[in-house]
Order: C-alpha cells, then structure tokens, then sequence
C-alpha cells in the first residue's frame, strides 16, 4: 500500500502543510496566513487559536485535495518557529496570546537571570547565554508583570507542541526545539533541573522531551474526524523550524549548512560534536538527528523585503519590481535589515533598520537593491563568526519564501563568496517535518538515511569572481555601519 506523511510547519506568517509519499514526493501543499500582533514597539505576539484554526483547515484540505485514502496516511511530523511561550490553564486552554521568538521585552530577566546564576554556568550547561528570546526569558517576565495570568498556568509549551496536544492530548516537545527555551541540558538533551530550580519553574509544568524522530501519540478520536483522517496516525515529535529546514533540505551531517529566507534569516551550522560559540554570537543547540548545530539568526531577514514592497512601495509584485535592479554589486545604498532590533552577531534589540548613502540620483531600485544585499550581508556577519572559530563552510543550501527569488540567491552566493545549492522543495521545514514522520513509520532507518534518499538538489548558484569581488568590497563598508551607529540607537530608543 501507498504511504504518505504530512508535514506541518507553524511559521510566523502562516501554517505550511504538505503531503509527501513514502519516496518523498510531495503531492500537495495548502497554507494558511495569520495575524502577528504587535501590541508596543519591540513586542510580538500570535494567537495559539490562530495557529490551531489555521492548521485544521489547512489539514483537511490537504487531505481533501490528494490522492491519499485516509488510510494511506501513516504520520504526521512537526516544524515549528522557536521559543514562543503558550501557557495552557487547568483546562488545556490557552490563558492568552503566545508571546513569540523575536518579541524583545524581557531584556530586564536576562540580567536577573544572570545575578541568578553566572553566565558561564548557562552556557556550560543550556550551551547560549540568556536573551530576551529564550523562553525561559519571557516566563519571568510573564510571572512578574502578569501574575494574574501566570497564577492560572499549569502547562508551558512551544508553539508547536501545543498543535501537539490539540491533536493528541500529550504533552510532548523535541530536543531542537526545547534547546530554546534555556531549559534544557542541550548536550546530554534532557531538561535541567539545576535551571528549574534555579528558576522556581516546576518540572511538572513542562512537555516531556523526544528526539525528533520519535514518536509522541497518535490522533484523538476528534481530532483524526475533523481532519478526515483515522486514529492511528501516529503523531511524532518534529523538530525546531530551522533544524526541520535543515533535514527538508539535506542538511545534515558535519559542516554542513543552510541558509532559510523567512521571516527571521538563519545559517544553520549541522555539527558532530557539542560547542558553544564563546563570542555569543552563534547559538548552540540539538539538531533533529541526533546531533547538535550551530545558528546566526537575524530576526528580520524576507519580513525586510516583505516591509519594504508591501508597506512602502506597495505592490505585491516583488519580481516586477526587482527586474528594475540591473546594477549588482554597484550599489551607492546600503540598508542595515534590524528591523526588530538583531539577535546574530550583535544581540542588540536597540538596534534598527537603516538607509545610509542615499543621493538625488537614488532610485527606487537601488533601495530595493539594498534592502536585499543589506539581508545577505548579515547572513554574511553570521558566517565570519563561524569562520573565526574555524569552522570551514564550503557551500550551503538554502530555502523559505526569499529563497524563490532568483535575484536573492545570486545576491547571497556572492556576497558570501560560496556555492548556493537550490533543493527541490523550498518548504524546507515542512519537507523536514513530514521526513521525520517517515523516520518514525519505520519508512527510513535514520534520519540522515531520509535526507539523503529524499532531497534532490535542482541547481547550483555559483558565485562569479568579478561579482564576489566588488560585493567583499561592499562588505567591508556594510560591516561598519552598526558600530557607527550603535551608541545612536541606544540613545534613540531611550
Ligand atoms: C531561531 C528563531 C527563528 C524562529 C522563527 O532562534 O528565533 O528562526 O524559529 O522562525
């Protein structure tokens, strides 16, 4: 019999589901969008009803629309965007909206965090010091200006996992994704209980912890009816969004790497052993195969773009407008893409999206030009990290909705001077989460075996010499932009 396996990946702008066959086709894809809400400046929050409406109906069409017999279908396997807190009441309801992974308000935690315990003990043991992103962060946070709202809660989950428990009633997380919330051992891959202590957090209050190949449970009578799918679909851990984009994409493996062009841009750094970045400019945390990797995330990499063609320009038609660039490498423009502030390389949530270099002759184009070269510059500033602490990256793939953009990736080959490989299926993290159901139905052994009998690369974007040139030029200008900058934005944001 034909098996198929669905892949479902809780992003930041929408639910991306697929159904991929026990080979690796994919033969449907449905998503959908949902609000961001962004109550103060710095702050971001979504719904978990958003997400878990958004997935239901995505499901059932996708269910709808293939071949596949209900029966057919075998797995269901997760991606989900990091370090968001959904607090569930007594009940299993959501208490209120999920503050989400670039929401910047828990500055003031991280150095009470730190009088708690010193950093070096964090990174010994959650391999990252405390930021405002870590969900460990936002749970303090939440207990001192919300404590009506903390009061009620008796379950602490990623966003992911609470799609989890609306499917299947357990309680469950990952390794990847749990190396987020600065809970967890992210070496030996269970939780901490010198943090928890450390943190007054009950153990009791947090999922139990899988390897992403896992299996977690399997559908609720309800739930496998409104999906139109059977009971026995089993239900398996999934991953992180940015480690399920690297097994959607092959990226497993030591030194191996890949770039995903979402609404946050990350460089994923797959690695055999265990490390920690002492610069603290590269987080540490599990991989969905068993082992660990390395990660710069910006946190607004194609939001940049997206900002600038709907918000300014105003036109949904981003190739139209990126025809009009015919100057690569030649730009007078620069854009500094900190939009939320940045995480990699300067952990500064001051920090803010900037034009500089603008002439009477500035054109449209050359600000659309710099929007997308400002992007592939701060994946840049992640790979001269990794560079310093030896690690040889010498090609990388890439995915998310950047990377549809021919323009884009040509951008980003040159300015980081390297081979860009174009796998098939751009949905990496939903490619990954439907890969790791297929591990779990017992369809590949492992995970490395799934990704390297699945993923087929299309093409190759090479970097040309000439081109590579002018943009390590234009590099060495980029890269000190923010630090002339950075006492200014601190100023600016008092
Ligand atoms: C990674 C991170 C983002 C989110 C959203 O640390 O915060 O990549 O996972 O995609």
């Amino acid at each position: 019999m034909k098996q198929y396996f669905i892949g479902i990946d809780i992003g930041t702008s929408a639910a991306k589901t697929l159904l991929m066959d026990e080979h690796g086709v994919v033969t449907a894809q449905v998503s959908r969008e949902y609000p961001l809400y962004q109550p103060a400046n710095g702050w971001a929050e979504q719904d978990p009803e958003d997400w878990r409406n958004a997935v239901f109906s995505a499901v059932r069409e996708l269910v709808e629309r293939s071949q596949a017999e209900p029966e057919q279908v075998m797995g269901i396997g997760f991606s989900g965007q990091m370090h968001g807190l959904v607090m569930l009441d007594e009940n299993g309801k959501p208490i209120r909206r999920s503050i989400i992974w670039c929401d910047q308000r828990s500055a003031a935690q991280t150095q009470e965090m730190c009088s708690l315990m010193p950093e070096e003990k964090w990174l010994e043991i959650t391999a990252n010091p405390p930021i405002a992103a870590w969900t460990a962060a936002k749970i303090l946070w939440m207990r001192k200006e919300e404590p009506e709202n903390w009061e009620k809660c008796r379950h602490i989950l990623l966003p992911k996992d609470y799609i989890r428990y609306c499917l299947t009633g357990v309680f469950a997380t990952d390794v990847s994704d749990a190396s987020g919330m600065q809970l967890l051992d992210v070496k030996n891959r269970v939780w901490s209980d010198t943090v928890l202590e450390c943190l007054s957090i009950d153990k009791a209050m947090l999922a139990q912890v899988f390897e992403s190949q896992e299996v977690t449970g399997t559908l609720l009578p309800e739930a496998a009816k409104e999906l139109g799918l059977t009971e026995k679909v089993k239900v398996v851990a999934g991953a992180a969004d940015n480690a399920a984009a690297a097994v959607g994409t092959g990226t497993v493996g030591d030194g191996a790497c890949n770039i995903s062009l979402g609404t946050s841009g990350t460089v994923f750094i797959s690695s055999d052993k265990f490390g920690v970045d002492e610069n603290n400019a590269l987080h540490s945390f599990d991989h969905a195969d068993g082992s660990y990797h390395l990660m710069g995330c910006m946190l607004s990499a194609a939001s940049c773009n997206k900002w600038w063609m709907d918000d300014i320009i105003g036109t949904k038609d981003y190739g139209a407008e990126q025809e009009n660039i015919t100057k690569l490498g030649e730009n007078h423009v620069f854009f500094l893409p900190y939009l939320m502030g940045e995480r990699s390389p300067h952990n500064d949530p001051n920090a803010r999206g900037t034009f500089i270099g603008l002439t009477m002759d500035t054109t449209r184009a050359d600000m659309t030009q710099a929007v997308l070269e400002g992007v592939a510059f701060a994946l840049r500033d992640s790979f001269e990290v990794a560079r310093s602490l030896g690690i040889h990256i010498a090609r990388t793939r890439i995915c998310g909705g950047g990377a549809k953009s021919p323009l884009w990736k040509k951008i980003v080959a040159n300015v980081l001077n390297i081979p860009v490989d174009i796998p098939e299926n751009e949905q990496g993290p939903s490619m990954g989460g439907a890969m790791l159901a297929a591990v779990a139905c017992g369809e590949y052994p492992t995970v490395r075996d799934a990704a390297e009998a699945i993923v087929k690369l299309t093409d190759t974007v090479e970097p040309e010499p000439e081109l590579a040139a002018k943009y390590e030029e234009r590099y060495q200008k980029f890269r000190k932009i923010y630090p002339a900058c950075r006492d200014l934005f601190l100023e600016l944001a008092k």
